[in-house]
């Protein structure tokens, strides 16, 4: 059996209602609006985030949901998509899940008004529904990412970014959604409960380490339904290439500056330095960095009985360093 399908196994029912509900979660009465999600709910992503709601609440309540989990699981991928749309304009990206991102098919002033819609539609799923405790959840993980792409529009074009400085980023921008996924997950079923800290450590451990593979993809040259080789040409700092500029001699680190100063549009030197970032190690380094963020994330399950539910989560920890996009 393929992995994603063998961690969807026991949540398959809750994927397939969460769809559903998901895709009602986002329609409106204005059509261009309708247009534009249907387009969106059509291309769908991984869809890890929901998976990480449902087995984690499954995994710490006898594999029993309820609406509120399911709610959750729909405002964080409300969320996640929002952030996705409003990414790839402030990126100038122009694909997303293998097709033309909303900003390339339909300009930026619609995309950045399609994002504060679903970034709406989210918070107004818990509002309505009086999932407070999920909804301060939630505002958590949306303040600070957008923190986390600040601090990186500040700080990632900086050829003297720290290692430390990386990891604030990530945490901020990516890790904390997935470590709200896992306390609301956590929170829906078992309110107040001292597990909604450990799972959501858990899920900003897999988020971590999610962001250093998603880092990764930017070196490969595989098709990943996104562009690749686009950090260095928009001088972004991640974890390979901050290894090795901390790590390699003066004369080098000097051609490898001049080369993401002066010359990150040049095709043909962006590929001299990926080889480079490849050749002193950089890539192996974030490899090992990633993998002890998953062992980190698995130690903290190992806490918990075994059950089906705990055997999927850790496939999914595995899914998050092993995936293919
Ligand atoms: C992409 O997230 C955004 C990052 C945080 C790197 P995913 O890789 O989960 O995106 P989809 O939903 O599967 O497209
Ligand atoms: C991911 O950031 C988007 C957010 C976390 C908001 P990136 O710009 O690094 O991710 P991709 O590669 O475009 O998905
Ligand atoms: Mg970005
Ligand atoms: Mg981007």
């Amino acid at each position: 059996m393929k992995i994603v399908s063998q961690i969807k196994d026991p949540i398959r029912e809750e994927m397939e209602l969460f769809e559903s509900k998901f895709r009602d979660a986002m329609s409106s009465k204005v059509a261009l609006l309708n247009r534009i999600t249907h387009y969106i709910v059509n291309r769908k992503g991984k869809q890890m985030r929901p998976m990480f709601v449902f087995l984690s609440a499954k995994l710490l309540n006898d594999g029993v949901v309820n609406d509120r989990t399911y709610r959750g699981a729909s405002v964080i991928e409300l969320i996640h998509t929002a952030t996705l749309v409003h990414d790839d304009v402030v990126d100038e990206s122009n694909k997303r899940r293998g097709f033309f991102s909303i900003n390339a098919l339909w300009k930026n002033k619609i995309a950045v008004l399609v994002g504060d819609y679903l970034l709406s539609k989210g918070l107004l799923l818990s509002i309505d529904n009086s999932d407070f405790d999920l909804l301060r959840i939630i505002s958590v993980a949306v303040r600070e990412m957008s923190e986390g792409e600040l601090l990186q529009i500040e700080k990632a074009r900086r050829l003297d970014i720290t290692e430390a400085v990386y990891y604030d980023i990530i945490r901020q921008k990516t890790a904390t959604l997935i470590a709200a996924c896992c306390a609301l997950g956590a929170s829906s079923v078992k309110p107040d409960s001292a597990d909604i800290e450990v799972f959501r450590k858990f899920g900003e451990l897999c988020g971590m380490a999610f962001q250093i593979k998603d880092d990764l993809f930017d070196y490969g040259g595989e098709k990943i339904g996104k562009p690749t080789g686009i950090d260095i040409k928009e001088q972004k700092m991640t974890l390979p290439l901050i290894h090795v500029l901390n790590t390699c001699s003066k004369s080098e680190k000097k051609w490898l500056i001049n080369s993401i100063k002066n010359h990150n549009k040049d095709k043909k030197r962006v590929k001299e330095v990926i080889a480079f970032v490849k050749e002193k190690g950089g890539l192996s380094y974030a490899v090992e960095k990633m993998l002890a963020y998953k062992n980190e994330a698995l130690q903290l399950l190992s806490a918990y009985p075994d059950s089906t539910y705990k055997s999927s989560l850790e496939l999914m920890v595995n899914y998050v360093v092993d995936r293919k996009k």
